[in-house]
This record gives structure tokens, C-alpha cells and sequence, in this order.
């Protein structure tokens, strides 16, 4: 039988590395990918694909999916999305994409899904969480987003939710850590600059850090829940591998693992492997409405119930990632 996955949001940074890790997944054999993105996506080589440009707001665009040559995919990734600074600008198109899109997609997949149900498995981000947070969030601790981006993204989640519960979908709800370090163009997010303080300097090129106005700005203890792209994509792809009876009934939820590291953590990485010169790029402009963005979400999580089901966390702190994405360089890949 072959594995028929849908991916949203292809053309972006997450979904192209997960196209590539699900085509080398050993636990998935004979995969066929769909691919969709607003800009065109591209395919790994050598694998089975089909890549479709669209607007997934489009409701017959989003139904097409369902009818390409590989038929009804058996699991949909719903990467698609426009990022935290993106929809706080753009209010109606951060709810147009972030929810009604996702909700089209869920439609679909309930109305062309058959038995077993789709797995659905939706990127969430810790931006739903804001306001008064206990020293480490919990599964149990309750999310108040404060902000356009964490509310579309906690609104799907309660659809991924009772889609699951109604049997229309097995619906899984991943809960990113911040991503770092991000390749590629600075995206949209106000989290951008937490990759971009990395990547910018590493490439020889000068970058603006939000947070504080120089290296010795207390505002730099600012602490950061984050994970490197390796470890969440592999995450992601054992995402599609849990036994469903092994997740809360109640919520489909996972806070996928991650760490905490400050700002001034990851300078002084950068520093450790890309030399003064490096650090000597980042240029300081204390930006009062990204800082408090990024100050609302939580720091700290409790990994136990991820690592319970088999997903996996980063080890050795900032210092192994900021060497990994110079080797990256180095080796024109990143
Ligand atoms: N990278 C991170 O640090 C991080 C952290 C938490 C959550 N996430 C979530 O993970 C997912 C992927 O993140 P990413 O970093 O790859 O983002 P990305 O911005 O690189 O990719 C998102 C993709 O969605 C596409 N898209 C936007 N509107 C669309 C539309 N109307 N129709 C079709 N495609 C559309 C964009 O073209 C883009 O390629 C997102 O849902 C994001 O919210 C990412």
C-alpha cells in the first residue's frame, strides 16, 4: 500500500525539509507525496510527487487536493500559514489563512477522508500561550493567546480537536518550540531575529537584534523556548508514527520538546564558533512591540509527556546548533 501525505505550506522552510525527511523515513515505505503552496513548491529528487500552486482560502482549490492522481492522502501536514508579525499586521489575512484555510482543509478531509480517518497534523506554535504563566507550562496550563497569530493557531487546534473527537479526522496538534536556527530569507515572524542573530552574522552579513541596545542590556536575559530544525523535523515525522491510543483523549495537544536558552546564550554561541567578528555584525535596537510579543510566550515546558511518547529533544544547548549551521555554510546548504 502507499503512503499518500499531504503537505501544505510545501514551499516553505518546515515543509521542505519534511518532504525530504518523510521520502528517507524508513518507517514509511513507498511514499507519494502531494505538495501544495501558494508559491510553487519543489519535490525532493526521486520521489513520487505531484506539486500543485494554490491558495488554500480557495475552497475548490483546497477540494482538488483530494482528486489528484494519487487520490485521498492517508495524512495531511497543514504547514501552511502567515507567521506571528505577519498576521499581528495583517489581522483579516492572519484569521483568513491561519483558520478559515485550516478549516477548509479539515472539511475536506472529512468529507473525502474514509476509514481509517486522516491523520491530520497541525504546526501550532507556543504563541497561544500569554498572559500570567506558571514557572514551566504543563500540559494542563491553560492557553490565552496574546496575540492575531497565537489565536489563529489555538481556533484551529479547538476544530483539530472535536474533528478528533467526532471521528472526522485522528487529529495531531504539534506545539513548536521556536525554530533555530532558520536557513534561508528572514521570515515574517517576530521571532525571526532569534535565527537571524545566527544566521546573518555566520554569513558575514550585518543584523539588527531587537532585544536590547547593546551586549550589556539586561534585556538580553530575555530566556527563549527553542529547538533546531533537525530535531523538530524528525519529531514531525515520528508525529505520523504514534499510536493514537497512546495520546490524551481529551486533546490531541503536544508541546514538542525543546530548551530554554537566552538571548545572550545564543550571542555568546555565536560568538564561541563564528568569532568576534561575528558577534561584532549584530547591531542592538531595543524594539518595545517585538519584545513584548516575544516576552508573552513561555520559556520553559515540561518535556515529559512528548518524550513519554517517543519524541525526541536537542542536546548540548545552543553551542551544537550554531556549529551544525556553520557547517551548513560551509557545505552551500544553508
Ligand atoms: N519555524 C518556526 O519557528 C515555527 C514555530 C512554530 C510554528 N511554526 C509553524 O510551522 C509551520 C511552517 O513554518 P515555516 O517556518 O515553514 O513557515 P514558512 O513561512 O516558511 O512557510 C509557510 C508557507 O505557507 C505558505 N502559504 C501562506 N499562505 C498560503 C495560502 N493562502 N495558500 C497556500 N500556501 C500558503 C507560504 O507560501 C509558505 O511557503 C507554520 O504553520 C508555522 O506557524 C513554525
Amino acid at each position: 500500500m502507499p503512503n499518500t501525505i499531504l503537505i501544505t505550506g510545501a514551499a516553505g522552510f518546515l515543509g521542505g525539509l519534511l518532504s525530504a525527511a518523510l521520502i528517507a523515513d524508513p518507517n514509511t515505505s513507498n511514499v507519494r507525496l502531494i505538495l501544495v503552496d501558494i508559491v510553487e513548491p519543489k519535490a525532493p529528487t526521486s520521489a513520487q510527487a505531484v506539486t500543485i500552486e494554490a491558495d488554500l482560502t480557495v475552497k475548490e482549490s483546497v477540494d482538488a487536493l483530494f482528486k489528484t492522481e494519487f487520490g485521498v492522502p492517508d495524512t495531511i501536514y497543514c504547514l501552511h500559514g502567515i507567521m506571528s508579525r505577519g498576521s499581528e499586521d495583517n489581522f483579516d489575512l492572519g484569521l483568513k489563512v491561519n483558520v478559515d484555510s485550516v478549516r477548509l482543509v479539515l472539511q475536506a478531509a472529512r468529507e473525502f477522508g474514509t476509514q481509517p480517518s486522516i491523520k491530520f497534523i497541525l504546526t501550532s506554535s507556543l504563541a497561544v500561550y500569554g498572559g500570567p504563566l506558571p514557572h514551566t507550562v504543563t500540559p494542563d496550563t491553560i492557553a490565552t493567546p496574546e496575540g492575531a497569530y497565537g489565536m489563529g493557531k489555538l481556533t484551529s487546534e479547538l476544530f483539530i480537536n472535536e474533528y478528533t473527537r467526532r471521528g472526522f479526522i485522528d487529529g495531531r496538534i504539534m506545539r513548536l518550540p521556536t525554530i533555530v536556527v532558520r536557513s534561508g530569507a528572514p521570515a515574517a515572524a517576530t521571532s525571526a531575529f532569534i535565527s537571524g542573530v545566527i544566521r546573518e552574522p555566520l554569513k558575514g552579513i550585518e543584523c539588527l537584534c531587537p532585544i536590547g541596545n547593546s551586549m550589556d542590556s539586561p534585556e538580553l536575559d530575555l530566556p527563549l523556548w527553542v529547538a533546531s530544525p533537525q530535531t523538530t523535523i524528525k519529531n514531525l515525522v515520528i508525529a505520523k508514527h504514534v499510536h493514537a491510543s497512546k495520546l490524551f483523549r481529551h486533546t490531541r495537544v503536544i508541546c514538542l520538546p525543546g530548551f530554554t536558552a537566552t538571548v545572550r546564550e545564543e550571542l555568546q554561541a555565536l560568538e564561541k564558533i563564528g568569532g568576534k567578528a561575528a558577534l561584532d555584525l549584530v547591531q542592538f535596537k531595543d524594539d518595545s512591540i517585538s519584545r513584548r510579543l516575544v516576552s508573552s510566550w513561555p520559556s520553559r515546558f515540561d518535556n515529559a509527556y512528548p518524550l513519554s511518547l517517543g519524541f525526541l529533544v536537542d542536546e548540548g544547548g545552543m553551542e551544537p546548533i550554531v556549529r551544525r549551521f556553520q557547517k551548513d555554510i560551509e557545505a552551500g546548504i544553508a
